[in-house]
């Protein structure tokens, strides 16, 4: 099994789905533990609780941005990590940094990419009268939320939603699509290359059986 490391700034919603999925010996990724730049993230306390070990790596504790992803990367190196998985990590990493993961981390965007880069995404999708909403997972690369894609989940803007009541739907779809996603990366099934996804053996999935 791949050993998976979780990076976090927060509540951990999508963390606990993947160490869920994981809890599950058949499934091809091991998550080995999970770091988070903020001490009071509260995805820590429901890491810790399920016996996964975590780490504080604090972006106030260095005095650059490439010092504090050195000491990530150096915390990866000691968890013995294959994959990253960006899980609401709020922070922009360095190219530096991207380059030495690059085809081994992903990430989880609350948008149907490339529409909605960056941050707000359900605001803006009601600003923009989106009907259709959602979430993908992608590979990480030195630019924001552009990676090649690996995976998407779509779902409806109902009449009357505001953002609360979106972002619950979406966020139900990130959680059944994230642990997909990095069971076909760990399993070798969908591999960066030139820039692109290729997937071997199947069709590039959604997650609305489409
Ligand atoms: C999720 O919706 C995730 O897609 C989003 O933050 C939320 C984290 O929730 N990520 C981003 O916006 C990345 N820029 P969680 O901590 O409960 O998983």
């Amino acid at each position: 099994r791949k050993r998976t490391v979780i990076l976090i700034s927060g509540r951990g919603s999508n963390m606990a789905a993947l160490i869920e999925a994981a809890d599950d010996s058949s499934f091809p990724a091991k998550i080995v533990g999970v770091i988070s730049d903020k001490a009071e993230a509260a995805g820590l306390g429901l890491a810790a609780s399920n016996g996964i070990a975590t780490r504080v790596v604090a972006r106030g504790d260095f005095a650059s941005k490439d010092a504090h992803d050195a000491a990530i990367d150096a915390a990866l190196r000691e968890f013995g990590a294959e994959i990253v998985c960006l899980a609401g990590y709020m922070r922009l990493l360095t190219n530096g940094f991207v380059e030495k993961w690059q085809g081994r981390m992903i990430n989880i965007h609350p948008a149907l990419l490339p529409l909605l880069k960056g941050l707000d995404t359900h605001q803006r999708a009601l600003d923009a009268g989106l009907r259709i909403h959602g979430c993908t997972v992608h590979f990480v690369t030195a630019a924001m939320d552009d990676g090649p894609i690996i995976a998407q989940s779509a779902v409806p803007v109902l009449t009357g939603d505001d953002e609360k009541a979106l972002s619950a739907r979406v966020l139900g779809a990130e959680h059944a699509l994230y642990p997909m996603a990095l069971r076909l990366v760990a399993e070798g099934k969908a591999r960066m290359e030139g820039g692109r996804t290729v997937f071997s053996g199947f069709e590039a999935p959604n997650h609305n059986g489409l």
